[in-house]
Order: C-alpha cells, then sequence, then structure tokens
C-alpha cells in the first residue's frame, strides 16, 4: 500500500545568517550623519522615528548629530505577523508635537514596497514642515512599488526579508546587533 502524505505541513526551521556587521551598521550612520548635518549644518533637526523598527537606528544617528536635535515617534501598522505587506497602511499612534516650521527627518528602518513612506509623506507634508527628508538604513529596490526613494540610504540590499537592528519576524529578533537574514528551513531528516 503507498503510503498516505501526512496532511500536516512541516514545521519549518527559523535560520539567521548576517548580511551587515554591527560594526559595518555603526560606521554607516557615522557616514549617513555626517551627509546630513553638511546638508543641514544650522539647523534643529527634528528626528521622527517609525516605530518600531527605526529605534535603535534612531537612537544611533541621534547621537551622531552634532547640534541641535529632538524627537518624536508615529506608529503604523501594515504587516501584522507575516512577511508580506498587506498593502495597507494604517496610522496607530501619532506625533506627540506640531512639525510645523521645522527641519524633519523621517527615520524608518527599511524602504521595502514604500507604501508606508509614501503614507507618511502625504501625511507629514499636509503638516507644512520647512524641510521634510527621509533617511532608512536600508533600502531594497526590487520589492519598490511606488515611486518613493528616500533622500539618505544607510545600504542597498537584495530582496530578502531580514531582521535584527529593530527589524523583527513576529516582533523577534529585533534586539540582534547585526542585520541578518531570515530564512525558513524544513528540518532536516535525521
Ligand atoms: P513598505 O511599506 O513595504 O516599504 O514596508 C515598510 C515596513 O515594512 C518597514 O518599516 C518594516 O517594518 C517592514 N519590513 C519591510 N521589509 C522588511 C524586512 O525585510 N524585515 C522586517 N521588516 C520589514
Amino acid at each position: 500500500m503507498p503510503r498516505k502524505k501526512s496532511p500536516i505541513a512541516p514545521v519549518l526551521q527559523e535560520s539567521v545568517k548576517t548580511l551587515i556587521s554591527k560594526a559595518r551598521v555603526q560606521k554607516r550612520i557615522k557616514e549617513v550623519a555626517h551627509e546630513i548635518r553638511r546638508d543641514f549644518p544650522e539647523d534643529t533637526l527634528h528626528l521622527v522615528g517609525v516605530l518600531k523598527g527605526a529605534i535603535f537606528f534612531l537612537a544611533d544617528l541621534a547621537r551622531e548629530l552634532h547640534g541641535n536635535v529632538s524627537f518624536d515617534f508615529i506608529a503604523v501598522s501594515s504587516y501584522g505577523e507575516g512577511t508580506e505587506t498587506s498593502g495597507q497602511v494604517r496610522l496607530t499612534k501619532d506625533l506627540d508635537v506640531s512639525i510645523e516650521g521645522k527641519t524633519v527627518l523621517l527615520i524608518e528602518d527599511i524602504l521595502d514596497t514604500g507604501l508606508t513612506l509614501q503614507y507618511l509623506l502625504r501625511i507629514f507634508q499636509q503638516r507644512k514642515p520647512r524641510h521634510l527628508r527621509t533617511v532608512v538604513l536600508l533600502d531594497k529596490p526590487q520589492r519598490h512599488v511606488t515611486e518613493v526613494r528616500a533622500n539618505y540610504v544607510g545600504f542597498t540590499i537584495p530582496n530578502e526579508f531580514v531582521v535584527g537592528y529593530g527589524l523583527d519576524y513576529a516582533e523577534r529578533y529585533r534586539n540582534l546587533s547585526d542585520v541578518s537574514i531570515l530564512r525558513f528551513d524544513r528540518p532536516r531528516k535525521k
């Protein structure tokens, strides 16, 4: 008798592999901070971090930006528990203070499809900042579905799902210091 296939899918094993080391991340953040300060030497820079993925990036970037800096946070939801965006962006936490007349740096962990930045830029532009610039640690150009491009980019990366340095999968892995590729493998047969 042929054996029936089990209707239960095997549990996939997650593994992470470093893509960008902690040292490279930190070195590049210094360079990006330098570029930003060169462009806005006198301004108080108002950093708006997109929760939660941008928290470490904002914290490290802020410390490399000499001169006056203030921050605020905004939260959106689009991913849920998976690795694919739902395509629907929703504001779940608004800013605490007005951005009118300020030099605003919108800080995102990653530019993937671009839908989140497109949505946020539309809202922010209506609020009349003096300058509005976008800063992303990672950019996945192969995934873009919008015309949105970031003004400052840490690293351009291939089309892989990445975790660490603030980025998560189902709220895990944010605390890794490196940026790592997350893979899902079938368990090896013993
Ligand atoms: P976008 O709207 O598709 O550009 O996606 C932006 C948001 O999706 C980011 O702020 C991340 O929270 C999440 N995201 C996109 N790609 C990845 C990834 O490779 N790893 C973890 N989160 C990701």
